[in-house]
């Protein structure tokens, strides 16, 4: 159980193809942190046909957003069961309005965000890797042909189960998601920018020009956003890393070098 001041809350954004789901991935695998990926919900819903599955096959497949109030339930539904856990969510918000649900409910729990980090990636560049990803629907494991290859070519490293390609891949629906995130969900990059800033840690003592009240805000209460950009494969890893290091404790039985 992680001390309830020090639990990571991290959102990880970025545009679609950005690389969220593998370095949240990575994350999970080296450090004691879980992550949801709301597009992978949405794809077990889908294939498990509940009413949110139904609601949301139509829509996935034309690369548009679901309504805020069911993602935030969605979400919420499997944050309410790691409340000690150091979590990442990947995928969520995605809109101005879920970024403002989110807060009023981690408001509610005493753990607001604590780290948002943003992937900054060229469009050409992600444009570019889409066409070579192949995932394991069941599980959300991605792959790329150059970048991080299957061991067996088509098939899933830990199943053996075939890869597939997903039905919004596809490059017309792939630029209506690229248009959707610069439309619907860049916005809230100003949104985090301004709650980091109120949530900045400041010094104990006040100068003239500060309020009584930022004075006010615990250290365990900060917000961090942190834009990691890069176009290689490791460059964003080596940064997200080093932020990550300093405030999760390792996975048991990681057996890479010890900090
Ligand atoms: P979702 O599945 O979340 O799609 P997305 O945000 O568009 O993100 P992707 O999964 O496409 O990309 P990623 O950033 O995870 O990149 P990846 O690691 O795969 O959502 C799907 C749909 O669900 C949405 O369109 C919407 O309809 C709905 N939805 C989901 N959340 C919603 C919400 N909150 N509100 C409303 N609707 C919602 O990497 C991409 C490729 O690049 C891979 O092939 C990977 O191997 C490769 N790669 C990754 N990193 C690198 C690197 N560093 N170098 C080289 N290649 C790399």
């Amino acid at each position: 159980r992680a001390d309830q001041g020090k639990i990571l809350r991290l959102v990880m954004f970025g545009k679609p193809g950005a690389g969220k789901g593998t370095l949240s991935a990575r994350l999970v695998k080296k450090y004691d942190i879980l992550s949801i990926s709301t597009g992978d919900l949405l794809r077990q819903h889908i294939q498990e046909r509940t009413e949110v599955g139904r609601q949301a096959e139509e829509i996935v497949a034309q690369g548009k957003l679901l309504p805020d109030a069911v993602m935030l339930k969605v979400v919420t539904s499997k944050l309410d069961h790691l409340r000690n856990k150091h979590w990442i969510l990947d995928g969520f918000p995605r809109t101005v309005g879920q970024g403002e649900l989110l807060d009023a409910h981690l408001k509610k729990q005493g753990t607001p965000l604590s780290l948002v980090v943003n992937l900054d990636v060229p469009d050409d560049v992600i444009l570019s890797r889409i066409s070579d990803r192949w995932v394991h629907l069941p599980s959300g494991r991605v792959y790329n042909l150059s970048y991080n290859p299957p061991k067996v070519d088509g098939f899933d490293d830990e199943t053996g189960e075939p890869l597939t390609k997903r039905p919004d891949d596809n490059p017309e629906i792939f630029a209506r998601r690229l248009t959707q995130f610069y439309a619907s969900t860049k916005p809230l990059l100003e949104y985090y920018s301004t709650a980091a800033q109120k949530r900045t840690r400041l010094p104990r003592v006040a100068t003239p020009n500060q309020h009584p009240h930022q004075l006010a805000f615990p250290p365990a209460h900060t917000l961090l956003l942190k834009t990691l950009s890069g176009s290689t494969s490791d460059e964003i890893w080596v940064q997200l890393d080093a932020l990550v290091r300093e405030r999760v404790p390792r996975a048991e039985g990681d057996p890479r070098e010890s900090r």
